[in-house]
Order: C-alpha cells, then sequence, then structure tokens
C-alpha cells in the first residue's frame, strides 16, 4: 500500500496546433494517505478522469510532479506502477469464465498456479463470487459483472486502486448495494482508493475524504462533513446535497457592531442579524445560503422568516419537499413529515440562524462564519 501525492498537476490537450489547448487540470496538489479512500467528485468535465489516468500513467502528464509510495512515477509506464484501474465498461473477456478473466493478470504476470487459485478463491468470497467461478460474464447479472471487474484488480493486490465510476451501469438498488459492498471492501483490505463520481451522495458516503473538482480547479478538499457544512465556496454548496442549498442574494449591513442581512425574500424587519465576520463592506452584496432540511415550517424563537407562493409540493414517503417561490427567488423545504400546501397559496418558513452560510456574490468565496 502507498501514500499517492500530486504536486502542481497541470494537464492540457492539444487537439491541433491551431486550436486553443484545453485545460483539462490546473495545479492540482494534493496527497492521498496509505490507505485513505478519496472520492474525486464534481460535475461532466471538471477533469476527474483525466487526473486518475494521469495517476495510473495513461495520459502524458503536461507539468507536475506524481509519487506513488516513494517513487516519483512521470515517466513509468503504468504497467510498472503497481495500480489497479476500474473503469465505468470494464469489459469483461466474454469467452472467459469468472475464474478466467480474475486468473488471466495474475497468469500474464507468471504467477505460480497455487498462488493464483488462493488469491482468486480469497477475492472471490470477499465479493461473494464463489458459486459463480464457473460461468461466462453474459450469464452473470450486471451487480455480478461489476464485482468481476473489481475482482480482477483486487488479485493483483496492488499499492493503489483507482476506480472511475465504477456504478454507473447499475440501476438505483443495485448501485446502493454495490456501494456499501466497496466500503465494506475498502475496510477489509485497507488499500488506498481514489474513486471518481459524479454523484454526490456516493461521494458522501463512500469517501473518507472528498475531493471537489470544478473547470479543472480543485475547490475543496475535505471529510464529507465539513464539505457539507462548511463549503468553501457557493459552487461547492450548491453540487454537494439534494436538494440544493438555496441562495438569497441581498445586502449586507453593519449596524452599531451587529451584522445584518437584507434580501427581498428574507423578510425581517429590517434583515436579520446574521453570524458572519465583517470582513466585508457596508452595502456589499453578498449571498446567503440556507439547506433545505435547516427550514422549518414552525414558528422558532429567532428564526428568519421566509415567505414565498407554493409552486410544487412533493410528499417522498417519511418527508414533503416544499417548493417556494419568494419574489425572484426560489427555496425548497425539506418536511419531516406528510404535509398539505395548496399550490399557489403563501407559506412562511422560518431559517435556522446558526445554519446559514454566507459567499461573497462577486467571488463566491465563504464568508467565514
Ligand atoms: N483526449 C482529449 N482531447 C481533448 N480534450 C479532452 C480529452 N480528454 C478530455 N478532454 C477534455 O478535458 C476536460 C476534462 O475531461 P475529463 O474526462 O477528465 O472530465 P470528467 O470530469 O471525467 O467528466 P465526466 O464526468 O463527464 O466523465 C473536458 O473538458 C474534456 O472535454
Ligand atoms: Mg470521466
Amino acid at each position: 500500500m502507498a501514500r499517492v501525492v500530486i504536486e502542481k498537476l497541470n494537464k492540457f490537450y492539444q487537439s491541433s496546433r491551431k486550436a486553443e489547448p484545453v485545460y483539462a487540470v490546473h495545479d492540482l496538489s494534493l496527497e492521498v494517505q496509505d490507505g485513505e479512500f478519496l472520492v474525486l467528485v464534481g460535475p461532466s468535465g471538471c477533469g476527474k478522469s483525466t487526473t486518475l489516468r494521469l495517476i495510473a500513467g495513461l495520459e502524458e502528464i503536461s507539468s507536475g510532479t506524481i509519487r506513488i509510495g516513494d517513487q516519483v512515477v512521470n515517466k513509468v509506464e503504468p504497467k510498472d506502477r503497481d495500480i489497479a484501474m476500474v473503469f465505468q465498461n470494464y469489459a469483461l473477456y466474454p469467452h472467459m469464465t469468472v475464474y478466467e478473466n480474475m486468473a488471466f493478470g495474475l497468469e500474464l504476470r507468471k504467477f505460480s498456479r497455487p498462488e493464483i487459485d488462493r488469491r482468486v478463491g480469497s477475492a472471490a468470497e470477499m465479493l461473494g463470487l464463489e458459486a459463480l467461478l464457473g460461468r461466462l460474464p453474459k450469464e452473470l447479472s450486471g451487480g455480478q459483472r461489476q464485482r468481476v471487474a473489481v475482482g480482477r484488480a483486487i488479485v493483483r493486490q496492488p499499492k493503489v486502486f483507482l476506480f472511475d465510476e465504477p456504478l454507473s451501469n447499475l440501476d438505483a438498488q443495485m448501485r446502493m448495494q454495490m456501494r456499501a459492498e466497496l466500503a465494506r471492501l475498502h475496510h477489509q483490505i485497507k488499500a488506498t482508493m481514489i474513486y471518481v463520481t459524479h454523484d454526490q451522495a456516493e461521494a458522501m458516503t463512500l469517501g473518507d475524504r472528498i475531493v471537489v473538482m470544478r473547470e479543472g480547479w480543485l475547490q475543496q478538499a475535505a471529510d464529507p462533513a465539513t464539505v457539507y457544512q462548511h463549503p468553501a465556496n457557493r459552487f461547492v454548496a450548491g453540487f454537494m446535497g439534494s436538494p440544493s442549498m438555496n441562495f438569497f442574494t441581498g445586502k449586507v449591513w453593519n449596524v452599531e457592531g451587529q451584522i445584518w442581512f437584507e434580501s427581498g425574500a428574507v423578510q425581517a424587519q429590517g434583515g436579520v442579524r446574521v453570524p458572519i465576520s465583517s470582513r466585508f463592506s457596508a452595502g456589499q452584496a453578498m449571498v446567503l445560503g440556507i439547506r433545505p432540511e435547516h427550514l422549518s415550517i414552525e414558528v422558532r424563537p429567532g428564526w428568519a422568516p421566509i415567505e414565498g407562493r407554493v409552486e410544487l409540493v412533493e410528499m417522498m414517503g417519511a418527508e414533503t419537499l416544499l417548493h417556494l417561490r419568494c419574489g425572484s427567488e426560489r427555496c425548497v423545504a425539506r418536511l419531516p413529515l406528510m404535509a398539505h400546501f395548496q399550490l399557489g397559496a403563501t407559506v412562511r418558513v422560518h431559517a435556522d440562524l446558526t445554519q446559514m452560510r454566507f459567499f461573497d456574490a462577486a467571488t463566491g468565496e465563504r464568508i467565514s462564519s
């Protein structure tokens, strides 16, 4: 097992001499600890796969350094990097059995038959594939095939596992199941794993640490709770969590040492007193962020009222998502009950002041509380 240390990594693609280069990764510095489960997450095209492929050696680095263990691997061939990668399209060999698919890489590397048997047997046991070793891929379900692909990586016993959206071909239920299995697997073999997904829920549930990327730039690297509760900027705040955080644009004022926020939607006389530092100029445009679960329909002392017209009510069973139109802005409240609301009616929800986050309207950076 090993640490992966990335320093000032850049990658641009130059498709033709005339075309502008495409910057896929900008100045990325990152340390993945030995045994850590690190998740790279972000919207399509943000550079996740490119980063993974650079670590694997499948793309050439434009500048920067990648270390696996103590070795700089910039010039090391993929096959000599001691990593195993599982892709979204994990193409198993169709004419080989499950056993042969898992054993193939070891045979190429001239492992002895007893060692191959031992490793395949142990991986099959870990992944619940023992009864399927003699089957062909076409005789397996999607989830079972996915497990074979993971098994193929495990038998190699690499220093580092790289996963690129390995679950995205599976249906929702199978994904949840495989997600739990991967978490268990990581717990069991304690290997360093770097996992790419665009699914924020997958990132939250799997990662020891999450790295959020946008347009090739790292936005935040932290544990899931920190990313969720203390997002570094408005982009991270909006990307992590579903339904998304609500945002209201307004202005802040410092009135006799107290800081107040005013916007059309957040209606309290003279604005609401807010928990932020004074690192702003009076009248500066600011964005208030509040998560749907921090809005309540009940009146609570000191919470800030937000009034809106009911646009949509989604009853989810255990909770209700109440969509409101507040002037020019929209917001969603997540209410822990089955609640009935009249479409078009005016409803008042209340926002927990301690859960409000503020962002600079111009830069998107969070104004710390
Ligand atoms: N071979 C290539 N030539 C030119 N541009 C490329 C090439 N591969 C990727 N890119 C560009 O680099 C950027 C990052 O791509 P990358 O595949 O890393 O995104 P991603 O985060 O994995 O997205 P997705 O979630 O859609 O898989 C994109 O703008 C993409 O168009
Ligand atoms: Mg990708």
